[in-house]
């Protein structure tokens, strides 16, 4: 069996993707790579700093200073700030997929992604994971689930970390991020050939999981813990 086990999971916006990685991550013992929270990060230190998120020439400028952590209990630090939550709030997830979009800051971004997955299994989530990041990964998956399921649970989400968002904001939000995220030119969102496709619209979380786990189980001979 393989040494280390890398998994992929890509997807779309709100596919529940961090949530089910977590907890598949979790189960294995695996480290748990959120990669969205890495761009979301680097679009908050530009409007940190004044800068126009939309203009790539001034976003780029910033990649020299920015330091990005994942800490262990899913914090994220931007340049030492404590950002977890303010990644989170609407002015950077609507600002988000302009920052993923250009290509010298993805560069920066997958480099230290692969770092990340060098020497450890890894869980790692995101939109080009199986099909850039990690082109060699053990287990690609790709999570989908129809744009009504996919906002009602950001929209429970917010409303639960109490981020104020109406359920239309939350629909628009999701349909653009999915035009912008795969109609950019670099590393665009798709599925990877050799992945397998999961459909959540009608699965519980737990289902999810257990579908994850089933599927890294058929793939690489793991045995899965009891959890
Ligand atoms: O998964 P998320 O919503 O936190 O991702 C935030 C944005 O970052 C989303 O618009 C797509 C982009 N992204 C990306 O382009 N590539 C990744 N590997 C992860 C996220």
């Amino acid at each position: 069996m393989e040494k280390n086990i890398s998994v992929a999971i890509d997807g779309p916006a709100a596919a529940g993707k961090s949530t089910v990685a977590k907890k598949v991550a979790s189960i294995l013992g695996f480290t748990y790579i959120d990669t969205g929270a890495m761009y979301r990060a680097f679009t908050y230190a530009v409007i940190k700093a004044g800068l126009d998120p939309q203009s790539e020439a001034q976003s780029n400028s910033l990649i020299p200073s920015v330091s990005i952590e994942l800490a262990e209990g899913g914090k994220v630090f931007c340049n030492g700030e404590d950002v977890t939550r303010a990644i989170r709030e609407p002015l950077v997830s609507g600002n988000v997929s302009y920052i993923a979009s250009y290509k010298e800051i993805r560069l920066a971004m997958v480099d230290m992604q692969r770092k990340m997955a060098e020497s450890k299994s890894v869980v790692m989530d995101g939109r080009d994971i199986g099909t850039y990041v990690l082109p060699k990964a053990s287990v690609k998956i790709f999570q989908i689930a129809s744009v009504e399921t996919r906002a009602e649970r950001r929209f429970k989400e917010n409303q639960e970390k109490g981020i104020p968002t109406t359920y239309e904001e939350v629909v628009a939000d999701v349909k653009k991020r999915d035009y912008i995220d795969s109609h950019r030119a670099f590393a665009p969102l798709s599925q990877a050939e050799d992945a397998v496709a999961l459909d959540t619209s009608n699965l519980t979380i737990e289902e999810s999981v257990e579908a994850v786990l089933k599927i890294i189980a058929d793939k690489t001979g793991l045995e899965v813990p009891c959890h």
